[in-house]
């Protein structure tokens, strides 16, 4: 194995991480188990109170992992949305009939149009896994924005980012909130070629707050877990930060001057 390249450059994104859904990328990444974590939990547990017939929005829900491991009795809907129209195919194959799942870019949800039988009013959540940190920096607010904007008052938006204790966040050498190009130590290191970057940032607390600031989200809990990395050859976890963020639009003016409101429960 090729020695582990340190020092990343800071990278431009351009348009996110190509993840090749298509088969296009070399090696494959795999959907993986749902991993076991207090946060996913937490997400499933909250959802189970919802209205039945409620819809949660899945931002940058890929291959429709989200719907596809929650609890098989679940009352809620789930509309997936993502750019990538090999992602949204395999979704379809695993999602169920009342769920949705459409290409569309999350950096533009006001234009989005729902799918026939899915009204705005019914919009009750909001989740993001593994998103917001491989957007390209200037895309983000525009994400948690439009999410924040779908939700009622009091509504709540779960969004997991990879950690700042990540092992690659160590591997590189992290500032949270920096972007790094972390191909060369997750392929390049290994002696697997790949065309394109890999290009993500690691937040901390202080980094999701000041993603959010303003926003009407506040932060009311979070939490670290780990998964497996999708990749054979990666034996090494991934590790995020999962955020259970509230739509509180009493404090939206207090964070836009910098105050941000919030509290944290199960640090780990
Ligand atoms: C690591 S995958 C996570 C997929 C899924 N949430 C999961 O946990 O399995 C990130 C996803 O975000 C999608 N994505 C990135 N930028 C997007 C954008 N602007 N609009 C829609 N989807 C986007 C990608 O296509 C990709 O499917």
């Amino acid at each position: 194995m090729a020695r582990v390249e340190t020092g990343v450059n800071k990278v431009d994104q351009g348009r996110g991480v190509a993840y090749g859904y298509g088969g296009q990328e070399s090696p494959a990444y795999r959907l993986g188990e749902r991993p076991v974590s207090p946060f996913i939990d937490t997400v499933y547990g909250r959802l189970n109170s919802l209205a039945p017939g409620s819809i949660v929005i899945d931002l940058g829900g890929g291959a429709g992992r989200f719907p596809a491991q929650a609890p098989q009795d679940r009352k809620w809907r789930v509309l997936g949305i993502d750019h990538d129209p090999d992602a949204i195919n395999q979704a379809h194959r695993v999602i169920r009939p009342d769920d949705r799942a459409i290409v569309g870019d999350i950096t533009r949800l006001a234009q989005l149009s729902l799918p026939d039988g899915m009204d705005t009013g019914d919009i009750s959540a909001v989740v993001s896994h593994r998103v917001l940190h491989a957007v390209p920096l200037s895309l983000r607010r525009p994400i948690i924005e439009g999410g924040a904007g779908m939700l009622p008052p009091g509504g709540e938006f779960y969004a997991s980012v990879a950690s700042i204790e990540d092992w690659k966040a160590g591997q590189v050498n992290a500032e949270p909130g920096v972007v790094y190009d972390c191909a060369p130590i997750m392929f390049g290191a290994f002696d697997i070629p790949r065309r394109d970057p890999f290009a993500m940032s690691f937040f901390d607390d202080t980094a999701m707050a000041t993603l959010i600031a303003g926003s009407g989200l506040v932060i009311q809990g979070a939490s670290t877990f780990t998964e497996p990395s999708g990749y054979d050859h990666i034996t090494e976890p991934n590790t995020y930060r999962g955020y259970l963020l509230k739509v509180d639009k009493s404090t939206a003016e207090s964070t836009a001057r910098g105050s941000v409101v919030w509290t944290l429960n199960g640090n780990h």
